[in-house]
């Protein structure tokens, strides 16, 4: 993969990289609509952008970006579009693993993949990516497919009463670390910073728990104009801000 593209780094405090990131890919389908294009053709160039973003995390040093690729909503959109949505997904998989893999990058995949609308060829291509680059450890890059955080929550829910129905877990013990440890990636640690491209301010049902204390950025331009530079931008931004954590 090219690493010509280079980022000023001396831009950034070393000391306060945000080790997760969650960008909510937004806008493909008014960037394709200004270009009388179909809405395909957004998500299409959408992806060069995904992975500039995932080029330029690695140059910062950021440990944990998470895509949000498709949601649990997502399924409401045209049979036509979630059927290119799953195949895409499928197909970027096949087209970038090698060279993710080739950079350090380990892929997860975070959402409800149990869910039998997905095709099971693109469970067991998730599944292979996974393997594949499993013990890689410069980027864990999450992509949140079929994501829903409510899902998610209630998915951990009933994972826990099921533990106690059965005698497995005193529910007096459930503490947020407990709670926690039955989400999809039980290891992701909370996001730092949230980037939803495209003007919108909204979290969308992304990462709800994670985010407590995450900063955002709202960068006004569409997802398939963002690139690594957005994200440095984004990055220096989050610098400048104080976090708090509630404290005074
Ligand atoms: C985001 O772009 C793509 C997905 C995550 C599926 P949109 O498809 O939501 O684009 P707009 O909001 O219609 O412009
Ligand atoms: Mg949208």
């Amino acid at each position: 993969m090219t690493t010509g593209d280079t980022l000023d780094l001396s831009r950034l405090d070393p000391e306060r990289i945000p080790r997760h990131v969650g960008l909510i890919l937004d806008g493909n389908g008014r960037w394709a609509r200004a270009r009388g294009l179909p809405r395909t053709a957004g998500h299409m160039a959408g992806e060069k952008a995904l992975f500039d973003t995932v080029e330029g995390a690695l140059q910062i040093g950021i440990e944990w970006l998470t895509a949000f690729v498709f949601s649990t909503e997502n399924w409401n959109r045209s049979p036509e579009e979630v059927e290119f949505l799953m195949w895409f997904n499928e197909d970027l998989l096949l087209r970038r693993r090698d060279d993710l893999h080739a950079d350090g990058v380990r892929m997860r995949f975070a959402g409800d993949l149990d869910d039998p609308r997905i095709p099971d060829r693109n469970r067991r291509h998730m599944a292979e990516a996974e393997e594949l680059t499993r013990n890689n450890d410069r980027l864990t890059l999450v992509f949140a497919f079929n994501y829903g955080s409510r899902r998610e929550l209630t998915t951990a829910a009933r994972r826990l009463a099921a533990e106690a129905a059965r005698g497995a877990l005193d529910p007096d013990t459930i503490d947020e670390e407990t709670f926690s440890s039955r989400f999809y990636l039980p290891d992701m640690p909370d996001v730092d910073l949230v980037i939803r491209s495209s003007g919108e301010h909204r979290l969308s049902n992304f990462l709800l728990w994670q985010s407590a204390y995450a900063e955002f950025s709202f960068p006004g331009i569409l997802w398939p104009d963002f690139d690594r530079h957005a994200l440095l931008e984004a990055v220096v931004e989050y610098q400048s801000r104080e976090r708090r954590f509630g404290r005074a």
